[in-house]
């Protein structure tokens, strides 16, 4: 059996690229969730044809017609996001990171102790993260075992996609909330990756849905025998995802190379030396000394890294989470990643709630349009020979970067980020009309309505008719990135399966 979507659809292809269908015919497996097939371009009057092609009839189908405005696209992916800061968003905009987190973040992330606050406080923060339109998110949750514990089966009893890791910090965080020894982080640590690894597939699937990571805090927060038995954990298992911060901030890249001077740090382990670059300290070295970088390892912000660090990244295959909600809030800076585009780094988006004030990716993609902005006026000119470096990112890599590079850093490309056959339904149906409710958004039916852009004019018509079917929903992409918000996520699905948005109800 099959649901049937039809209507505009959108999808990225590559970081320049993504393909706008007006008239899509999208099939999913009620069994398995994962996208059957797609048609690209099917007349209305030829539906019944090509269903029945497919050797559907329209009596044993459950079609879904999408309405003028509405659109499908993929699920965004949040490849940074503490669930833990979800009830401080808004509060304490006027710190830098290290004193941001030692006066509101720690206290509010101790209160996870309790694990009746725990289970009330996911249970509102996991329902916004989904109608907000993010079926995958990477969670930090809190040192604490049990409440992160709760944190998974939270996101799984909801059926989002999600990665969710216990912050390991066994030093340089108060007394309150800090962990005893090394050994008792490792114990906490084994014992979520167990919990997670044991929540039952989706239906009708084999794969997990929440799977571990392992989430070092960040350098500053681990002693050299934490960081070391993790790289341990995490050399046994290639598996397991790995994710932490990286170059943030100022103070903090000092105090890191401070606390890990370059004899101190151990062998590379995989004997290898890049360039010779490997052993002076630098913040990547020193994850990179202890086997936390790879092809499965996520960095946080990235906005301060040294050209030795970008080689390192690179040549093992880790992706950066761009944060730059949280980097304009916390003041941390603005941070290259059209260099690290061109350089072939992974890239893609995060909230970090709530250094980042929105859980929302589009607030995301937003700030990582005016970051880019900013990058590029403050350099003379691009270099030449550059596609991304000093420029702004346009729309097409913005899509990308919120879909298909956050699987990429996910090391889940081959299952989500994009809607292609074989891949998992993961998506999103969009509505820019009227009705949706959000006045920042021009609907699609007042278009119509007052006969303003919409196709079927004369090119240089005023008002901008004359568009095809493809540049207008080009247009609409653009309207929903720059000014949408919940209100025009209608329905959220993961694995195929409704679990939210504007027009769901649990
Ligand atoms: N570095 C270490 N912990 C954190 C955190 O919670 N948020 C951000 N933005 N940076 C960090
Ligand atoms: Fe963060």
């Amino acid at each position: 059996m099959s649901t049937i979507f039809y209507g505009g659809l959108i999808t990225p292809t590559s970081l320049t690229a993504y393909r706008a269908l007006p008239r899509a015919l999208l099939a999913v497996s009620r069994e398995t969730g994962n996208i059957e097939w797609v048609e690209d371009d099917v007349p209305a009057d030829e539906l019944q044809d090509v269903l029945a092609r497919h050797g559907l009839v329209s009596e044993g189908v459950d079609i879904v017609e999408l309405k003028l405005g509405e659109f499908l696209m993929p699920g965004f992916i949040d490849t940074h996001i503490h669930a833990s800061q979800v009830p401080n968003i808004g509060s304490g905009q006027q710190h830098e990171l290290l004193d941001w987190l030692s006066e509101v973040t720690f206290p509010m992330e101790a209160r996870f102790a309790d694990p009746t606050f725990a289970k009330r406080a996911y249970t509102a923060i996991i329902k916004r993260t989904i109608d907000y339109g993010s079926t995958t998110c990477c969670y930090y949750g809190t040192l604490h075992s049990q409440g992160t514990k709760i944190l998974a089966d939270v996101i799984h009893n909801y059926g989002q996609r999600a990665f969710v890791g216990k912050c390991n910090m066994d030093r340089n965080s108060p007394d309150y909330y800090i962990e005893p020894s090394p050994e008792a982080s490792i114990a906490a640590t084994r014992d979520i990756i167990a919990h997670i690894r044991s929540l039952p597939p989706a239906q009708g699937t084999i794969e997990p849905l929440v799977r571990p990571i392992l989430t070092p805090r960040f350098a500053i927060s681990c002693t050299s025998e934490l960081l070391s038995e993790l790289g341990k954990l995490a050399s046994s298992d290639p598996s397991l995802a790995i994710q932490t911060h990286i170059s943030e901030n100022e103070s903090e890249v000092v105090f890191t190379k401070q606390l890990f001077p370059a004899p101190s740090l151990p062998s590379p382990p995989r004997g290898e030396t890049l360039k010779g670059k490997t052993h002076d300290t630098t913040y990547a070295g020193v994850y990179d000394a202890f086997g936390l970088l790879r092809e499965n390892t996520i960095l946080a912000h990235a906005v301060h890294l040294e050209e030795a660090e970008v080689d390192i990244i690179k040549a093992r295959r880790a992706g950066v989470s761009h944060c730059p909600t949280s980097n304009f809030n916390l003041r941390s800076g603005c941070a290259r990643i059209g260099m690290l585009l061109d350089r072939g780094v992974k890239v893609g988006l995060g909230t970090d709630v709530s250094g980042g004030f929105s859980p929302s990716i589009l607030t995301a993609v937003q700030h990582a349009s005016m970051a880019s902005k900013v990058v590029a006026m403050r350099a003379s000119s691009p270099p030449p020979h550059t596609q991304f470096t000093d420029r702004q990112l346009p729309v097409p890599t913005l899509l990308y970067l919120a879909t298909l590079g956050g699987a990429e850093v996910c090391d889940l490309q081959s299952r989500i980020g994009s809607l292609a056959p074989g891949k998992a339904f993961d998506a999103l149906v969009v509505s820019i009309r009227s009705d949706a409710g959000n006045p920042a958004v021009w609907g699609a039916d007042l278009d119509e309505e007052l006969g303003v852009r919409g196709s079927g004019g004369e090119p240089g018509d005023e008002g901008g008719r004359g568009k095809t079917d493809v540049e207008e929903l080009e247009g609409l992409l653009e309207r929903f990135l720059f000014c949408g918000d919940d209100r025009n996520v209608r329905r959220v699905y993961v694995q195929g399966k409704l679990i939210g948005g504007k027009e769901f109800k649990a």
